[in-house]
């Protein structure tokens, strides 16, 4: 059966769903993937579940009963601490299309406080699912407003894609580096650059792809920004390629593939390739990036920062706190290694701190003390190419949340769980999403506390590591209330 790629993008956070209640659960793994594996085929067992279909976007779904068994499992066969959450099993049956009415027979597996809160966590999460029919989303983002460094970088890059006219264009580059080094908003700022806009005349194409975005839906937004209407109709990826390459063949211009998680999405662009385009990517896996680089010259690592621009972005941040504490900050910019996301977290903590009177000393203590310890036990430079944490950072990432009043921890939580990627959002999303009369006060807490980015028009991102540590804050909420 040809399967839609929506359905691929559905069946591959399907899974993801099920690994993330199967890694909680180490007894009862292999009962899971047992369950799992059955019904999982079932899926795209054609017509077999079509009673149950809710929308047409999915290709078939579980039969109700089915799910309800799974959710059981998951319920009543793991141990307690295990077992998924009522929010896991609300995704679990959307995911596979059953009718809201449906959701009500989950109110009789939990308790309803539970499934009431999971439920309205969910309804939020697609309020603030990103519109499907916004083009803008994958055009280039806003231009970043802060930028240190990197001038060898950049130099480095523009010569790779051509702009150096003593050395030959390198058709297909893709950028390396840790979690929140900055690679997104290196290549953001190159493609703002007028000598890029001009030696691509036929135009920029952007997409942030992320860990679970769609090929076939960001190959056809660049179709419909090449006024290629004609492929929009089209649900065959393979399809897809070869008319966006028809579109492409005789147009300069420059592909750019933000985020990476795996090789095959990477290949799918890769076969876009014509004599006129060039790619730059970016990937925070190693894996993926030597993967897909046909030579090691079409990598380029993206540093972290040195300790010199680490101080002068830590001085932006912390105005104040970096003057009086400069050998403290010295040692700051060590632990954090460099890494741009976790200096502005650092620098906006201290500075608020300090604002409010305390004594920042302890808060810099307790960070170079984890780092030491680190640095004993053999684990320097380890930062998680997944979680793009650290001990040290997720130290920081507690601190830095933890000291938040509760309503805005409450908030930060709500904005990180259901963010997708690229996540940004305007006031009125984030009103929506905390149910609250004026948002501003809270947005000004989470940006003081470089939580959130300001990213110009009214608009905020949240970085997807904090995401993920927004994400895990509610994960050990829902199971502390178990
Ligand atoms: N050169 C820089 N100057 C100032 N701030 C920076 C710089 N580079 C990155 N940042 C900030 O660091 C954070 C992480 O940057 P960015 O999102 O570009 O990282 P990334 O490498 O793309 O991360 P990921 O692997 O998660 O995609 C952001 O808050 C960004 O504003
Ligand atoms: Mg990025």
């Amino acid at each position: 059966m040809p399967q839609s790629e929506i359905s691929k993008q559905r069946k591959q956070t399907l899974i993801d769903l099920v690994n993330r209640i199967k890694i909680r659960s180490d007894v009862s793994y292999n009962y899971i993937l047992d369950v799992m594996s059955i019904r999982l085929d079932d899926i795209y067992t054609e017509g077999k579940f079509s009673k149950f279909r809710a929308r047409p976007d999915i290709e078939s779904d579980y039969e109700l009963k089915e799910m309800l068994a799974l959710v059981h499992a998951f319920v009543d066969n793991i141990s307690i601490d295990n077992r998924c959450t009522a929010r896991d099993a609300i995704q679990l049956f959307d995911l596979t299309g059953m009718q809201l009415k449906d959701f009500a027979l989950l109110k009789d597996i939990f308790p309803e406080a539970e499934f009431d809160k999971a439920w309205e966590m969910y309804q939020q999460e697609q309020k603030l699912a990103p519109n499907k029919d916004n083009s803008g989303d994958f055009f280039v983002p806003l231009y970043p407003q802060l930028f240190i460094g990197r001038e060898d970088n950049v130099k480095a890059v523009y010569d790779k894609l051509g702009l150096n006219a003593h050395q030959k264009r390198v058709p297909f580059t893709i950028v390396r580096g840790y979690p929140g080094v900055g690679k997104t908003t290196f290549i953001n700022r190159i493609v703002h650059d007028p000598k890029i806009k001009a030696a691509f005349p036929d135009g920029i194409l952007w997409t942030s792809l992320g860990f679970q975005g769609s090929v076939l839906t960001a190959m056809k937004k660049w179709a419909r920004q090449l006024n290629a209407f004609h492929i929009e109709q089209v649900n065959e990826l393979n399809e897809v390629v070869t008319l966006l390459r028809n579109v492409l063949s005789a147009r300069k211009v420059l592909l750019v593939v933000d985020d990476i998680w795996n090789e095959t999405d990477g290949l799918h662009f890769k076969a876009l390739a014509t004599a006129h385009t060039t790619f730059l990517m970016t990937t925070r896996l190693t894996e993926v990036a030597n993967k897909l680089a046909g030579v090691p010259e079409e990598i380029y690592v993206l540093p972290t920062l040195s300790q010199e621009k680490s101080l002068e972005l830590l001085g932006y941040i912390a105005p104040q706190t970096s003057r009086q504490y400069k050998t403290e900050f010295a040692a700051l910019a060590d632990t954090l290694e460099g890494l741009p996301l976790a200096l502005r977290v650092a620098g906006s903590l201290i500075e608020q701190e300090h604002g409010l009177g305390f004594d920042v000393h302890q808060l810099i203590d307790e960070l170079q003390d984890k780092h030491s310890k680190r640095l004993m036990s053999g684990q320097a430079g380890s930062i998680d190419e997944a979680t793009g944490t650290n001990p040290t950072i997720a130290l920081l990432f507690e601190r830095s949340v933890s000291t938040l009043s509760p309503e805005a921890q409450a908030a930060f939580a709500y904005l990180g769980a259901f963010a997708s990627k690229p996540a940004t959002f305007d006031i009125p999303a984030m009103k929506a999403v905390w149910d609250v009369e004026d948002p501003v006060p809270i947005v000004r807490m989470l940006v003081g506390r470089g939580l959130l980015e300001p990213m110009g028009s009214q608009r905020f991102q949240m970085h997807y590591t904090l995401t993920m540590y927004a994400q895990s804050m509610l994960d050990e909420d829902s199971e502390g209330t178990r």
